[in-house]
């Protein structure tokens, strides 16, 4: 491996496609005959429709058609088997199970009733706003709150017990028994969903915003009863996702079913409004902690009990508990996850799911137990270090932890923190230090990847993965460079293809970690086969053993003579060398996989004029190999600012009346912006990890956002000594009397 390319800061190869536009989006799509659809969304959360008047829609300029429950297209169910990471070739999956217009049931405000399809998007949206409903409304449960009025949660699963943590909790001698909850989060990706769908001939086509082109098309497959063959999705650039979209959701089924009714490609695009009820969020979550020390801080019972929301109809566990399993080393460990259902759409994936509300609440708890403890919160997470992983009774393999608290320690200075609350000060700013563990499991799925040598000089590279935004194509360029010595420059790489070599989801920052090694061996195949081209007689190369030749620089050399990879195929009137390569999971048996972090915060607090920044962060971070540190470090710098947004402002308002978020847009949904922006240093500490792979990388996408909002947290309560336990952290919470040192 070249360290000048594997490990070198590539800019991204397709960034020029996008700040100049080239790069096509969904509903950049316009295919010859395209008309638009436009949704219409029930305005109560539970109940049923009693009537439809589309009549006075109908009458309405480019009126095409009106789809509801009465007439909508016959579709299928998604398969109720499991998605697993072994099946993410094959697999279908969707969280909202439901299909749209399958009844007059409403389970929630924002369900689609009806769907307009008109000649332009103008037409469509003006007649969706003439569409009369009628409901008979029941009452709904609008929160974690409500639905737990109506009746005890259901078990999640994903549960953990070892050891006997009650009574050793009795045994404790320093105790913590305290509660932390996370409102609803919801994706607000730029770029929002959309679907262009066409059927030519039985085949069905689709543009789509999606973070897997495969296991939609597999999913879209099931839905109209096709062969996978018959239906391809494309979706070569994504306005990023952040787990929204990972799986199908109704307005892709509807687009495509118009698009069969009608006989003309559709357009649908999800309007931000809608973006907020049904397209998924991150639930609303719960969790009781109850920690105990010995008297030396040893961590001696965790205990972390989740509840979290879904919707009716479904059954989505956010797996708060699934790090607290294994991160710190402790002998009574119990983890249980319960659901509650709840009048709003279903909840999905949102960037580390689980981790991200289950480290905020984890975090936070450590460290008012070190507190207790009279101990430093660095100094207490140091010494509870899980030195293997205590759940699955498995080494590691590979974890330096404790080398990301020293470095992030020292970059930020930490030595310099004095414990006392609101005890260090700058002018009328109080400051405060706080910092916390980050962590998130590593995967490696099975990926397929073609590579071809092509006779122009090129290589070209065809996956069915997608680049969320990520750096994706310039990674795997990369790779192709590693190991052909091309330059980048003449490697192309073609994504978001349905109908390219299965790979997995641009998900769970799995896909670096098991699309490179499929990329590896394609290129590698696509090698061997040109050196049997470069030893046959008329090759160049006829006296060499074909794997006696050497490649670099582009070139094949067998000791005396060198011949470019095109000049080989030229001579033969040869278009191409292709490899294939199907590569799979890593051995789980042997180790456990998981990268860790630490980040360390600086807040500041103006009591005068409540005024609360993050002001510093340092993150230490232990991802394996970095393949690429300028797409790496940004997008734990993007993590960082999303967790910002998740510490001190998301939250998703529910109208306790109708369950309606009503803060459905970008300007009441409140997100980070510029004047936010800490200054962010991150440190990466690059030990790969080849038990992973061959490259040594595990993903780098979602460690970020996990324990950064309990970081925040942390350094609020150091400066203020305000424990906030709800997130988001809004300023309310701390305006009341103002702290003053203690010592
Ligand atoms: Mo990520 S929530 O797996 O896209």
């Amino acid at each position: 491996m070249n360290d000048t390319i594997m490990g070198a800061p590539s800019r991204r190869i397709d960034g020029r496609l996008k700040v100049t536009g080239r790069a096509h989006y969904a509903a950049d799509q316009h295919p010859k005959g395209m008309v638009f659809a436009y949704g219409v969304y029930s305005t109560v959360a539970s109940g049923s429709i009693t009537s439809l008047d589309i009549e006075a829609a109908r009458r309405s300029p480019g009126v095409i058609d009106i789809l509801h429950h009465g007439n909508f297209p016959q579709a299928f169910h998604t398969s109720p088997v499991p998605f697993s990471l072994a099946g993410v070739l094959t697999g279908s999956r969707t969280d909202e199970k439901r299909l749209p217009f399958e009844d007059n049931v409403i389970r929630y405000a924002g369900q689609f009733v009806a769907l307009v399809i008109a000649d332009t998007f103008e037409h469509a949206r003006e007649a969706a706003y003439k569409v009369k409903v009628s409901y008979a409304d029941s009452p709904s449960f609008a929160n974690l709150e409500q639905g737990l009025k109506r009746g005890a949660p259901a078990d999640g699963g994903q549960g953990h017990k070892r050891g006997d943590p009650g009574a050793a909790f009795d045994r404790g001698t320093r105790t913590l028994d305290a509660t932390y909850s996370t409102p609803v989060e919801t994706h607000n990706p730029m770029e929002m969903h959309a679907t262009v769908a066409l059927w030519e001939n039985g085949r069905l086509v689709v543009h789509e915003s999606t973070q897997s082109v495969v296991v939609h098309r597999n999913t879209l497959a099931q839905a109209f009863g096709l062969p996978t063959e018959h239906v391809e999705v494309r979706a070569p650039f994504i306005g990023s996702g952040f787990g929204g979209k990972l799986w199908m959701w109704p307005h892709s089924v509807a687009a495509c079913a118009a698009a069969k009714v009608v006989g003309r490609p559709v357009q649908l695009v999800v309007p931000r409004a809608q973006m907020f009820t049904t397209v998924g969020h991150r639930p609303e979550t719960r969790q009781r902690m109850r920690l105990a020390a010995d008297s030396n801080g040893k961590l001696v019972s965790l205990r972390h009990e989740s509840l979290n929301t879904t919707g009716f109809g479904d059954r989505y566990v956010e797996n708060c508990g699934g790090m607290s399993a294994s991160l710190y080393s402790c002998a009574n460990v119990e983890i249980t996850h319960g659901i509650v259902q709840v009048n709003r759409g279903a909840p999905t994936s949102m960037r580390a799911p689980g981790a991200a509300p289950g480290l905020f609440a984890l975090e936070s708890a450590i460290d008012e137990l070190a507190e207790k403890c009279q101990m430093d919160p660095l100094a207490f997470r140091q010494l509870n270090w899980a030195g293997q992983n205590e759940q699955e009774k498995l080494p590691w393999s590979g974890n330096h932890l404790r080398e990301a608290l020293a470095q992030g320690a020292e970059r930020f200075g930490w030595a310099s923190r004095t414990p006392g609350i609101g005890s260090m000060r700058a002018g009328h700013e109080v400051i405060g230090y706080g910092m916390a563990q980050c962590n998130w499991d590593a995967f490696r799925t099975p990926a397929k990847a073609r590579v071809s040598l092509k006779a122009d000089g090129r290589a070209q590279v065809y996956c069915g993965a997608q680049d969320i935004g990520t750096g994706t194509y310039t990674i795997i360029a990369q790779c192709v460079a590693d190991i052909t010595g091309l330059p980048l420059e003449k490697i192309t790489v073609e994504l978001g293809n349905s109908s390219y070599p299965p790979a997995p989801v641009s998900g769970g920052s799995w896909l670096t970690a098991s699309v490179l090694p499929a990329v590896a061996e394609a290129t590698r195949a696509a090698l061997t086969q040109l050196k049997s081209f470069a030893a046959s007689a008329q090759g160049g190369l006829a006296n060499a053993k074909p794997e006696a030749i050497k490649v670099s620089n582009g070139r094949l050399e067998d000791g005396t003579t060198s011949l470019g990879f095109a000049d080989v195929l030229n001579r033969l009137k040869i278009a191409s060398a292709e490899g294939e390569a199907h590569t799979g999971m890593a051995d789980t048996a042997k180790h456990a996989f998981s990268s860790f972090g630490a980040h360390f915060v600086e807040v500041r607090w103006d009591p005068g004029i409540s005024r609360l920044r993050v002001s510093r962060v340092v993150s230490a971070i232990d991802v394996g190999r970095v393949i690429n540190p300028l797409t790496a470090r940004n997008q734990v710098e993007g993590a960082i600012v999303m967790a910002i947004g998740m510490a001190l402002f998301e939250v998703t308002d529910y109208d306790e009346r109708n369950a309606m978020p009503v803060n459905n847009n970008y300007a009441e949904y409140v997100v980070p912006v510029h004047a936010d922006q800490p200054e962010i240093d991150v440190i990466f500490l690059d030990y790969p990890d080849y038990n992973l792979n061959e490259f040594g990388a595990r993903g780098v996408g979602e460690i970020g956002v996990t324990g950064l909002a309990a970081a925040v947290a942390n350094a609020v309560y150091h400066a203020t000594g305000k424990r906030v336990r709800d997130l988001p952290i809004s300023l309310e919470k701390l305006m009341d009397d103002v702290p003053t040192a203690r010592a």
